[in-house]
């Protein structure tokens, strides 16, 4: 098992010598290595199990580093990272050359965030490169929320864990890519639509699509717990049509009584979406080991992060 630790020298020598570490951010963990090392990044794709289609994250120390990987920035994306960074706001940018392409997956684009960790901000003060960073979970499963749900993951596939803590926010960076000058939303996540919006104006939205998708976090079935789970806004009626099972029942605010639900949490006993958001992950990892035959999840209010959280549920509900 990696090494769980606080110590950022450490980690910052073993990502300077090729090494890949899991590292902390406001959102969810990551799972880092150097941009620019082609076997620390190859090793992020194995130890995933990534599709190497599936471009990265780039994770930028400041706004000031922004134009060591991107070029000809839109004058809102500039307003947007000004308003944001560091924070759970990842942009699409036409990329510089000197990207490698295993970053991008080929993609003219680069993704790109300054993350809001003040271990993962020293560190990467402390580095001469940029940190590529993907969720640090396994293709396809829940993303991780504390160094102890990365150490659970992965066996000797790298030696660090950086420790932060708990994740403040819990879902992953919402990401904004441009036509143009219009934003476009690829991804639901931790900064509320309505906030970007605020400043840019609506948002065109990207929809699913499973053969091409644009940002493959938009894949159907993502996030998922291993306990077959459904997604529901009539909890009473859903939990009588499986009562033959065990249920772990996941629901907003309130607990709901009955026989076959034997294991139950709720997101946010105080109706505070950002209080659900930041539960999320950390329950949906406790329901899928309750020994229940099934999971019966409840629809968010959709509005604000509830947008995050229903997406999340889609995807690890989808068959
Ligand atoms: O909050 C986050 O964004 C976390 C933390 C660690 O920063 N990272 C994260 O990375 O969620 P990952 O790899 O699990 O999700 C990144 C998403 C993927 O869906 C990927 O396809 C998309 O970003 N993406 C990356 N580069 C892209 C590009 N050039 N064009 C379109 N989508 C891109
Ligand atoms: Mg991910």
């Amino acid at each position: 098992m990696p090494m769980i630790t606080r110590d950022i020298a450490l980690v910052a020598e073993s990502l300077r010598s090729g090494g890949v570490a899991a590292i902390p951010t406001e959102t969810v963990y990551g799972l880092a290595g150097n941009i620019y090392d082609a076997g620390a990044i190859a090793a992020i794709y194995r130890i995933k199990q990534r599709p190497s289609h599936n471009p990265l994250i780039v994770h930028l120390p400041n706004l000031a580093a922004l134009d060591t990987v991107a070029k000809d920035i839109p004058a809102l994306a500039l307003a947007l990272a000004e308003r944001f960074w560091p924070g759970p706001l990842t942009l699409l940018l036409p990329k510089k050359d000197t990207v490698p392409d295993q970053i991008t997956a080929g993609k003219p684009t680069v993704a790109v965030r300054v993350p809001n960790h003040p271990l993962t901000l020293q560190l990467l003060a402390s580095l001469p490169f940029p940190l590529a960073a993907p969720s640090a979970n396994p293709f396809g499963s829940i993303s991780p929320t504390s160094a102890a749900h990365v150490a659970e993951y992965f066996g000797d596939d790298f030696a660090y864990i950086l420790d932060g803590g708990e994740c403040r926010k819990g879902i992953e960076s919402t990401i904004i890519g441009f036509n143009g000058n219009q934003p476009v939303l690829y991804r639901w996540g931790s900064l509320a639509a309505e906030d970007i919006e605020a400043i840019t104006g609506p948002l065109q939205h990207i929809t699913h699509n499973e053969k091409a998708p644009e940002a493959p976090g938009m894949l159907l079935r993502h996030y998922a717990p291993d306990t077959q789970t459904i997604l529901t806004s009539t909890v009473a009626e859903t939990v009588a049509a499986y009562a033959d099972r065990k249920i772990a029942l996941l629901r907003f605010r309130e607990p709901y009584r009955h026989s076959s639900v034997i294991y139950q949490e709720q997101l946010a006993p105080d109706g505070d979406l950002n209080t659900a958001a930041a539960a999320l992950y950390a329950a949906m990892h406790r329901m899928d080991k309750a020994g229940a035959d099934i999971i019966i999840a409840e629809r968010m209010p959709d509005h604000g992060l509830g947008m995050a959280i229903n997406d999340r549920l889609e995807r690890a509900t989808h068959a």
